[in-house]
């Protein structure tokens, strides 16, 4: 889908030649003398319309408007949330129409947020999934103006909104493709084709190179499956050769049946979505190939499937992890966290700035926050607002979790220097706990996105959650990298 920044006041986009208007009308709206402007005037006189998001008012061949729709929506206070629910009520109802042009009237006095969230909305919404489909129909929208008073002065916006809508979709396919499509295989050949197509390094590391890396804890779990796993690392070079990088690291699980500590066949099939947080990760590379912003990114993927098989990791085994530490793995349903931290003990080679998890790691995570914030852990307090702000700034969410030291206390195991598991309550801060014990070497952050990464029920699909954030947050710091010397050792809480 093209998207296209420009400068159109309402009597402007009366003329503009498309099949569909969206006029977003909010609570500081103006009637002016042109055709629009009356028409929603006269509607909010009526009482036909309201200036509050989900309000929306269809107008067909309405007299000297060039499109052949017009759909009015309040757009309340005009703020970026606001904005994203009008864009997104009505372009939904354009989903079953032949609309393949589309313009977007944001009010006169829209800021940035306003920009960000109409390109964010418009793109998700009318996103349809055919990759497995026989008989394709995909998404008809083709070519969508976002219409402002001055396009100069959105120019910067627009443009990160776009890329980070189409690492968005990117992630969301690769969520959505079913597991047997999906797995660490074709994660790590997705990886190279990005790497081909932007120019980023990329190495994708099997079963033995794993091995030799001493990755004992990825291994264990990859071990029951037919699938081989894959270790994907990804490198963008966006500043100075010697400057430290940002890591993100995204949990592959390509199917997670629980092992043999199985899960029950209810909604088993949404384990397809345990590589979320990879998804996230290739979907960050992809909108970074497209900013190139100045600063150093690695990504890291440990892919594989967790399946119950003859040969696979059993309630008891302990494993020993590529840090040295000792993980006597109890309940093989706790498989994330077991992948997760080789791929943080591997980071440590990079010298990183900065180690961001992304990882569908808990269902206590999904009961704590719903499905609206991320659950998000960090050693670093300056790290956790960075990614608060970031998040709050593309309508992608956190909500910061504690870390303190007692929540580790059920991790004890008789036999190992830790266990995989500690009790139920808490257990989106035991499985965090679990994984700092990993990261203690530079500033490190965790989300939690069992939550927020799909969707179940009737609009069952990938979010592409957290591309948004992750790539606002890898703009907020770009050119910082160099200006900040690394700390060496990280806070902890
Ligand atoms: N991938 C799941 C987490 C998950 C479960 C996400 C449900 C979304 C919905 C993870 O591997 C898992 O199974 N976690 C266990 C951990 C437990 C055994 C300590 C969980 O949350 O039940
Ligand atoms: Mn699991
Ligand atoms: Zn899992």
């Amino acid at each position: 889908m093209d998207f296209e920044l420009k400068t159109l006041s309402l009597a402007g986009a009366a003329g503009e030649k498309c099949d569909a208007l969206v006029v977003l009308v909010g609570e500081s709206f103006k009637v002016g003398k042109d055709v629009l402007s009356k028409l929603a005037g006269d509607a909010l006189k009526a009482r036909d319309l309201e200036p509050k998001p989900g309000k929306l008012l269809h107008a067909y061949r309405s007299e000297g408007v060039a499109a052949g729709r017009v759909i009015l929506a309040g757009a309340g206070d005009g703020s970026g949330k606001r904005v994203h629910a009008a864009v997104q009520a009505a372009v939904a109802t354009l989903r079953t129409t032949g609309v393949k042009r589309l313009v977007v009237c944001l009010p006169p006095d829209a800021k940035d947020d306003a920009v960000r969230a109409a390109v964010a909305a418009t793109a998700e919404t009318s996103y349809v999934y055919v990759a497995t489909k026989s008989k394709p129909e995909g998404r008809v929208l083709q070519k969508v103006t976002i219409a402002v008073a001055d396009k100069a002065r959105h120019r910067v916006a627009f443009h990160a909104a776009r890329s980070a809508a189409e690492g968005i979709e990117y992630a969301r396919e690769l969520g959505n493709l079913p597991p047997n499509h999906a797995t660490p295989t074709r994660l790590g050949e997705e990886a190279r084709r990005l790497a081909k197509a932007h120019g980023f390094q990329c190495e994708v590391l099997g079963p033995k190179e794993i091995a030799k890396a001493g990755m004992g804890s990825f291994l264990a779990v990859a071990q029951g499956s037919e699938q081989p796993p894959r270790f994907i690392v990804l490198r963008y070079q966006g500043a100075a050769a010697g400057t430290a990088p940002l890591v993100l690291v995204g949990k592959g699980i390509t199917f997670d049946s629980g092992g043999i500590s199985i899960k029950p066949s209810q909604d088993m099939d949404e384990m397809k979505f345990d590589m979320g947080g990879a998804a996230s990760v290739l979907g960050a590379f992809r909108a970074l190939g497209d900013l190139r912003p100045a600063l150093n990114v690695v990504g890291l993927i440990p892919s594989c499937e967790n399946m119950p098989d003859g040969r696979s990791v059993k309630p008891g085994d302990i494993v020993t992890s590529m840090s040295g530490q000792t993980i006597e793995i109890l309940n093989t349903d706790a498989e994330g966290r077991l992948i997760l931290c080789d791929a943080l003990t591997y980071a440590e080679r990079f010298n990183p700035m900065a180690v961001i998890d992304i990882a569908t790691l808990t269902g206590a995570c999904v009961v704590a926050l719903g499905g609206v914030r991320s659950g998000l852990f960090a050693s670093d307090d300056e790290l956790a607002q960075g990614l608060l702000a970031a998040g709050d700034a593309a309508l992608d969410p956190c909500w910061r979790m504690p870390l303190d030291e007692e929540y580790a206390d059920g991790l004890k195991s008789n036999f190992a220097d830790v266990a995989n598991v500690a009790g139920r309550a808490g257990g989106a801060v035991n499985a965090a706990k679990f994984l700092q014990r990993f990261a203690g070497k530079y500033p490190w952050a965790h989300l939690d996105i069992a939550g927020t990464a799909w969707k179940g029920g009737a609009a069952k699909g990938s979010t592409g959650r957290p591309v948004g954030l992750l790539v606002q947050f890898m703009l907020d710091r770009q050119g910082r990298a160099a200006a900040k010397p690394r700390r060496t050792a990280a806070r902890r809480k």
